[in-house]
């Protein structure tokens, strides 16, 4: 692994990539087949390998990849009918794409809070959103860490809804024995160039149900329904199909995957050992009960009151920051409050949990657990110098 320096932290690079990827990207080159078919994953292809490769490793019965993972929410909706008149469940404390791809097939998200302890949908709180238009409840996996899902499936049955999962940030990670994306109907990945398996852009969708996996190969490929006559339509599709390029790119990324998501716990726990005590007004967020694997697409801090008074939140990541260390304000509001929705239709339940958060949060990236032990005390001493710094009477 190379890294780079940046101000006096050494932050290993992202995408990590060698002769694999390089291997891959030149056999698509002189192979001609630049395409994944007209089905999306034609036989022989890098794209059918990377899926069967990906199930794998999800321990998913299939898997079908498409062009990035917003494209994998709408796609997942459509194909369990999910349309104009339906009402969709989502948590206010994630990316836009989980309540956007809601709103591009017709349905209306419907916006609730989240749990302080894993970020993820409140399901009590999804509990009393349920009403006679709800067909689905879409909960994300936040930072890697799977959401409540004992309870949402248990939600979901009860009423009768679909469960798509997004695990955008959820690659290998597990909880209550389950991996990502295996509670639901669906679960749906991005492999956009900031997550933990990088192809520039690039999603995928994995189920456990055949008929669902075709109607998936069929609307991310204009709608096609039979593989020997491409000119023969049966669905409103569209061209969602990744290119050979990004597979290639991939199958190199899923082989490196567990090692560093294993690489990333461990990083992740001396982390936490380092912040515990040591760090005035600033807590690292444990992994909640029942996690097993834990992506770490985010090592998630806590800010106390006390500091956000003394420092604040946008003083101690200038500060950070300054040192090299990149660190993100995590989401700034809860989806709903963004102007889109505005004009798009939405109903909001209150989220007062996400709001606190949204002040609160702050995420360290992925590749950081991917530097050396040295690194990591660094980054410790670097907050701590930040939360005291205005304390003393410097400038952050
Ligand atoms: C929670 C979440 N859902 C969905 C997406 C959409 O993925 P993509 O950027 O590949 O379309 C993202 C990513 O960026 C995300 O963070």
């Amino acid at each position: 692994m190379t890294a780079s320096s940046q101000g006096s932290i050494q932050v290993p690079s992202w995408p990590v990539h060698d002769d694999a990827e390089e291997r891959n990207l030149l056999a698509v080159l002189r192979s001609g087949a630049w395409f994944a078919g007209m089905t999306g994953s034609d036989h022989g292809t890098q794209t059918v390998h990377l899926e069967a490769e990906f199930a794998r490793s999800q321990q998913a019965s299939h898997a079908v990849a498409v062009a990035n993972g917003t494209a994998a929410l709408e796609i997942a909706l459509r194909a369990v009918g999910i349309g104009p008149g339906d009402e969709v469940i989502v948590p206010a404390y994630t990316f836009i794409a989980t309540a956007s791809a809601v709103a591009q097939v017709g349905a209306t998200p419907v916006i609730v809070d989240v749990l302080e302890g894993d970020l993820g949908l409140d399901p009590d709180q999804a509990a009393r959103a349920i009403g006679a238009l709800t067909k689905a409840i879409l909960p994300v996996h936040v930072g890697g860490q799977v959401a409540e899902m004992d309870r949402v499936r248990r939600l979901a049955d009860d009423h009768g809804l679909f469960v798509v999962e997004d695990c955008a940030h959820a690659h290998g990670s597990v909880r209550f024995s389950v991996p990502a994306g295996g509670f639901g109907s669906m679960g749906c990945f991005s492999f956009q160039h900031a997550k933990t398996m990088s192809g520039g852009e690039g999603g995928m969708i994995v189920t456990e149900d055949e008929q669902l996996a075709l109607r998936l190969r069929s609307l991310r490929s204009c709608g096609r329904t039979d593989p020997t006559d491409p000119y023969l339509h049966g669905l409103l599709g569209w061209n969602y199909r990744i290119t050979e390029w990004q597979s290639a790119v991939l199958r190199a990324q899923l082989e490196r995957a567990a090692e560093q998501r294993a690489r990333r716990e461990r990083s992740a726990a001396r982390l936490r050992e380092l912040f515990r005590d040591s760090v005035d007004g600033i807590v690292a967020l444990d992994p909640a009960p029942g996690t097993g694997n834990h992506n770490f697409y985010y090592f998630t801090l806590v800010l106390c009151e006390d500091l956000l008074r003394r420092v604040g939140k946008d003083a101690l990541l200038h500060a950070v920051r300054a040192r090299g260390v990149p660190a993100s304000g995590g989401y700034p509001r809860p989806i709903g409050d963004n102007p889109v929705f505005e004009h798009v239709p939405v109903r909001r339940l209150p989220t007062p949990v996400t709001q606190d958060l949204c002040r609160r949060l702050i995420h360290l990236p992925h590749y950081l657990l991917l530097a050396d032990d040295a690194t990591l005390v660094a980054v410790r001493d670097v907050f701590r110098h930040a939360a005291l710094r205005r304390e003393q009477g410097h400038t952050a």
